[in-house]
């Protein structure tokens, strides 16, 4: 006998538990399906984000920081500290802990809002009048809506597996048991950086290579700039516009085999080796083929800009479409999806996902680039503001980077923000909230921001795209 739900959501990440949440609120009776295991093998929603993804990497990012400080800015602040040591083992359970602690957040938020958890894969059966069967081992469930949240799986090299002891993707970056002498990344994007920023905190030796000429192609140039130079004074060996060649496990280690952008050949011998190219759809098990879900040729789930599939009432958000791979973005969507179910009006506006990279500085930017706007012959003003020159950042001792604001010659109204520099990450909250509400720059410049605080550079940052800076 097979159990009814208004709604079925297969994917319990930050798309699918977020969803399945959001439709419980709205009257729906729901079921979530999710198949991760926990080391005991017992549930552990939250998918890629909080097992192997955003929560884990932050913590580890967080652990190697405070590492950091202690052994090189303590020093500035008059603190003296000897024999300071990294147990790693107690770093990584401190990160499981972590994890854990969102895994049980995100169960009693299901029984919370009565959402019907079932742990296994979902796949879809058959569709019966109108509603559809998906089966989870044993269990058959009907839902008459079915939102599909199965997220990504890291993409590897031709050539070299995941055996996540020598090549690793994401999970194994995440549990890597002692600081290695030498690490490789291949990928110079999001995990490329955060990840070789922790490791290269703790001690290894860390060079990324990237196929791409262009650092970090996606972010405002300037600020891109400004990221690099940071990162190599710190250490980080970043080598663009390079070609890999033949990646061979040795006994212990991996050699990487690879062309630089002067043509010239070269290899790396490394302890361990993250690979971060980018990330697939994931819908292995789904049995989309079966009931005829349309993908597109990267594997994703074809949707329109609701999330609608091909199939009626059959949704999908998330990594698992197109868009950017983010958490927010996936919640956004299934907030959004849950609200057109019960016949609301949810949309996500992608001119709006915020995007933050964990790194010291931290690099955060939202709208569009200065390039982009080149591109589109939109007349713009520009406007920076440096964190050298403002109080908080001095006193924080941390007075790298920027603010910088886009906006339209014309109108003024805010075109983009770009940060790199202390806490971007949350700085950059007052940019969307701004350009939410279709705000001027002169609107943020005539705002009183508390003083002394890194925000004040967002205004100051606004003032110059009148030229008229007060602290610069
Ligand atoms: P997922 O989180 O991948 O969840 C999908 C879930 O579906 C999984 O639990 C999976 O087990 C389950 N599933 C799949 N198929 C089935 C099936 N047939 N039946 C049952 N269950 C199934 N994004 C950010 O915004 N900020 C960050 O700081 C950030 N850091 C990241 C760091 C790393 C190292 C990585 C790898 C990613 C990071 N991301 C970050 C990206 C973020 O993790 C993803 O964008 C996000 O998890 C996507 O959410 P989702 O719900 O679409 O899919
Ligand atoms: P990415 O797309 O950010 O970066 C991949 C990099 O690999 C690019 O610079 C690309 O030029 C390079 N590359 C691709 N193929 C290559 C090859 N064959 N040889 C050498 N270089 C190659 O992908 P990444 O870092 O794997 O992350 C995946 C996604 O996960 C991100 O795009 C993001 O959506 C998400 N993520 C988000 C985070 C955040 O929000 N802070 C943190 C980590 C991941």
């Amino acid at each position: 006998m097979s159990k009814p739900f208004d709604v079925i959501v297969i994917g319990a990440g930050p798309g699918g538990y977020i969803a399945a949440i959001r439709a419980a609120q709205l009257g729906f009776t729901v079921a979530c399906i999710d198949e991760w295991k926990n080391d005991k093998g017992g549930p552990a929603p939250g998918g890629t984000c909080t097992n192997v993804g955003c929560i884990p990497s932050k913590a580890l990012l967080q652990s190697s920081e405070y590492f950091e400080h202690a052994g090189h800015a303590f020093a500035d602040h008059g603190i003296g500290l000897k024999d300071l040591s990294i147990d790693v083992a107690k770093m990584l359970s401190r990160k499981d802990t972590v994890v854990k602690q969102n895994n049980d957040g995100i169960l009693y938020l299901f029984k919370k809002n009565k959402v019907s958890f079932f742990h296994g894969r979902g796949s879809f059966m058959k569709a019966a009048d109108g509603s559809y069967q998906i089966v989870v081992g044993e269990e058959s469930l009907i839902g008459k809506h079915v939102i599909v949240a199965t997220g990504s799986n890291a993409r590897a090299l031709p050539g070299a597996p995941f055996d996540e002891e020598t090549i690793l993707s994401n999970d194994g970056a995440l549990r890597i048991g002692a600081v290695p002498k030498t690490l490789g990344l291949i990928g110079s994007g999001v995990i490329g950086l955060e990840m070789g920023s922790v490791w290269r905190r703790l001690g290894a030796q860390v060079t990324v290579l990237d196929a791409l000429p262009t650092f970090l192609c996606a972010v405002d140039e300037q600020i891109a700039k400004e990221a690099h130079k940071a990162f190599t004074k710190q250490g980080l060996k970043i080598e663009l516009g390079v070609q890999v060649g033949e990646i061979k496990k040795g006994k212990q280690g991996v050699s990487v085999a690879y062309t630089n952008a002067e043509g010239e050949a070269q290899t790396l011998a490394l302890d361990k080796l993250i690979v971060s190219i980018g990330r697939v759809p994931n819908t292995v098990g789904l049995n989309a083929e079966g009931v005829g879900l349309k993908l597109d040729e990267r594997g994703a789930i074809v949707v329109d800009a609701g999330c609608r599939t091909n199939l009626p009432n059959v949704w999908a958000v998330g990594d698992v479409v197109r868009g950017p791979m983010l958490a927010h973005k996936a919640e956004e969507e299934g907030v959004a999806v849950a609200e057109c179910i019960a016949g609301q009006h949810g949309h996500v506006d992608f001119n709006l996902v915020p995007w933050v990279i964990y790194t010291s500085p931290e690099i955060a930017w939202v709208g569009q680039t200065e390039q982009q706007l080149k591109a589109t012959g939109r007349a713009y003003k520009a406007g920076s503001f440096p964190f050298m020159a403002n109080g908080r950042a001095r006193a924080l001792g941390d007075t790298t980077g920027m603010v910088k604001m886009l906006a339209d010659a014309a109108t003024d109204e805010i075109l983009g923000v770009h940060i790199v520099g202390p806490f971007a990450s949350e700085l950059i909250t007052e940019a969307c909230v701004a350009m939410a509400f279709r705000a001027s720059s002169e609107d943020i410049a005539r705002i009183c921001h508390a003083h002394p605080s890194l925000a004040e550079s967002t205004k100051e940052a606004a003032l110059a795209v009148d030229k008229r800076t007060l602290n610069f």
